[in-house]
């Protein structure tokens, strides 16, 4: 939004389209843009599948249709790149979207809109039609609704009562055509900043925030509270909007993070859940509904002093660090929307219709490659005891090996956080093609293994982009046991089984940042090992795809040979390479398995091994036995995994910066395997 000196509108253009290039590392499936349209009268949204690049080069095919040459003092853009999470990625489905034909509201957004399908039905009943398949464009038809029924409401009102009616994470920024020249921005949950420029020195260093009195009732389904909501008188909130600044020379930008717009600005506002930012006539306003005892009243501007690169990685200096980083909020996303804590109960739009098909079939089988067999393994004892059906795991490229059969009355899941992985996907395409039911689990909405499901599970993990998977890890672990939960709703004699399996879960979050705290004791940990030829880590049950899953980290990042052992077999050979020098890892857990694991740890430090342990917070017996330890905290035996990998993928991190190794991009592997 510019007002610092008159722009061409490529000006504008190659502004936005050089944002989202900073900002595709968080996800490119498609991407979109709306300005204003030639004659300054209309909105232009132009949207294209793909990367952003895409999106460039159709904007320079219309350079005449967008008067590229022509100039405007004050001009609003908004642009985004997605990464789809309801609705395969497509134009229709990229973001701007829009309230109408006419373009009279069109934003984007960050986010899941968790209530979208009772709002999408209110929206329904009342005329409205929706052309694309995504949570958002309702957010656009709420507002078109809001209008017409107070027409004289101010642009920002508008977004204050239509972001009250929304639940779930959103970061939005809104263009309207009948605010020509005013954007509004808001956020819950998902980040926003807006970004400040000046040709001087800003003369404050905070913006006021205005608070206004709540007028919406609040609670009920959406469409309850929209019936209400109407009937409501409402206090207007305008009158108390001051201007922050004098000087009218100032550029402003909101974005989802930094690295959009540092190298014009480096002085920001992050602002909080539930702010509403407008901008109009050159003045940023920031509001809230209601003021809560300890609201400050102000938001500080910031000044960053960090490197385009660094921002976007955060203060990471590799994008696999951030994302082992990031998975107390991934865990979060996996589940939002589908674990209500309150009520204990658990749905999976994706499989919901099919419940009754996969409970009546024959067995499960899990089928993946590389960590996601790993998630298989994981979770295949838990998904036995709530299922009670027998469940396979399979590597895919053996299954195909061994012409496996298969049956029309076989559920098989292909678990794959990129949806591309040739090996899954000829799995796939062999179960199909002898009748079984497909069930996809990947994190790439509209990836090959995504289309050619029957039905399945998004892990709603983020774009992970090192090499080695951590996050999705985590997410594939979750969605499965999440399966289970929702395969095992009426087995009475489960219900105190799944209650402890809600609580672990809703503790997740939390335990995941305890856990993080361990980096610095590993990082000393990892000094100690990295010079090593070798490192075996050991334990068995539901914590034996932790071990295949740490040694696989530490294959991939440090190129150390490493190996997951199935304690039980400990005794059956892996025992020979024991000895003083042999550093060995042990997960010994307080669970069904843990006398068992107990006489493993002795069986090794017998043979004079030195083993670090992984073991639950404050379980002092155990440890005796360490000559290290990383402790853990505990949390129902099934959920256990997901704490216990968490140090092993740090640990193969601190090792492989020691070495020196790419960390992201470990020698000879691929994210995307799309070759047998
Ligand atoms: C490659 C990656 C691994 C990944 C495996 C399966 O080997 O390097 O990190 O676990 O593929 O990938 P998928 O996308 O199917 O989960």
């Amino acid at each position: 939004l510019n007002h610092l000196t008159p722009k061409t509108r490529k000006e504008v253009l190659d502004f936005l389209v050089n944002g989202l290039k900073r900002l595709e590392y968080r996800g490119y499936d498609s991407a979109g843009i709306a300005v204003d349209s030639a004659d300054g009268r209309n909105v232009s949204i132009i949207k294209k599948n793909g990367k952003v690049q895409a999106l460039q080069d159709e904007i320079y095919s219309r350079e005449a249709d967008l008067a590229f040459e022509a100039t405007a003092d004050c001009h609003v853009g908004i642009a985004h790149t997605r990464w789809a999470t309801h609705g395969t990625p497509s134009e229709r489905n990229a973001h701007p979207q829009r309230s109408d034909d006419d373009n009279t509201f069109c934003l984007v957004h960050n986010g899941i809109i968790t209530n979208y399908k009772d709002i999408k039905l209110f929206l329904t009943k009342k005329g409205h039609t929706f052309e694309s398949e995504t949570d958002t464009e309702i957010i656009a038809k709420l507002m078109m609704h809001i209008y017409k029924k107070n027409p004289n409401d101010t642009f920002q009102e508008i977004v204050e009562q239509c972001i009250q009616q929304l639940e779930g994470a959103f970061a939005l920024c809104i263009k309207s055509k009948l605010f020509p020249g005013e954007c509004v921005a808001t956020r819950r949950g998902s980040p926003l900043l807006v970004a400040i420029k000046t040709k001087t020195r800003l003369a404050t260093d905070h913006i006021p925030i205005l608070y206004g009195k709540d007028f919406r009732p609040h609670g009920g389904t959406a469409a309850e509270t929209l019936t209400a909501a109407s009937l409501m008188p409402r206090t207007p909130s305008t009158a108390e909007f001051q201007p922050m600044e004098e000087d009218k020379q100032v550029e402003y930008f909101f974005a989802s993070d930094a690295s959009a717009v540092i190298e014009h600005t480096n002085r920001v506002i992050f602002l909080e859940d539930d702010d509403v930012a407008a901008v109009k006539d050159g003045t940023l306003s920031i509001h809230r509904i209601r003021r809560n005892m300890d609201d400050p009243h102000a938001r500080e501007i910031t000044t960053i002093k960090m490197e385009i690169q660094q921002i976007m990685k955060g203060n990471y200096s590799f994008f696999m660090q951030k994302e082992i980083f990031e998975q107390p909020e991934s865990v979060v996303n996996t589940m939002r929307g589908r674990v209500n804590f309150d009520t204990q109960s658990i749905v999976l739009g994706g499989i919901k219709e099919y419940i009754p098909e996969i409970k009546r079939c024959r067995r499960l089988m899990l089928i993946a490659c590389g960590t996601s067999y790993h998630s298989a393994v994981a979770t295949r004892q838990l998904l036995e005891e709530l299922t009670e059906l027998p469940v396979m795991v399979e590597l895919a490229s053996d299954f195909l090996d061994r012409n496996t059969p298969v049956f029309r009355d076989d559920v098989c899941f292909f678990i794959s956080q990129s949806g591309e992985t040739a090996d899954t996907l000829m799995a796939l395409r062999y179960c199909k093609n002898r009748g079984a039911l497909i069930v996809g689990v990947t994190n790439t909405v509209g990836s090959s293994i995504c289309r050619e499901s029957h039905c399945g599970v998004h892990i709603n993990a983020g774009p992970e982009i090192g090499v080695a998977s951590t996050k999705a890890y985590t997410s594939q672990f979750i969605s499965l046991v999440m399966f289970g939960m929702v395969m095992s709703e009426d087995r009475i004699s489960l219900q105190q089984r799944r209650r402890d399996i809600m609580k672990g879960l809703q503790q997740l979050e939390e335990q995941i940042k305890e856990v993080l705290k361990l980096d610095s004791k590993v990082q000393e940990l990892a000094k100690d090992l990295y010079q090593n030829k070798s490192l075996l880590i050991m334990g068995r049950g539901y914590n034996f795809a932790t071990c295949m899953e740490g040694a696989l980290k530490v294959k991939e990042l440090t190129y150390m040979h490493s190996e997951g052992i199935m304690a039980g077999e400990l005794k059956h050979g892996p025992l020979a390479l024991v000895d003083e020098t042999m550093p060995v890892i042990m997960i010994v857990m307080r669970d069904p398995v843990y006398t068992k694991c107990m006489n493993a740890l002795q069986q090794v430090t017998a043979r004079q091994g030195q083993p670090i342990l992984i073991c639950e917070k404050g379980d002092k017996d155990t440890q005796e036995f360490a000559s290290r330890v990383l402790e853990v905290p505990h949390t129902v035996d099934c959920l256990q995994g997901i704490l216990t990998v968490i140090p092993l993928q740090l640990l193969s991190y601190h090792i492989a910066v020691l070495k020196g190794c790419n960390v992201d991009c470990p020698r000879n592997l691929a994210k995307s395997v799309t070759v047998e």
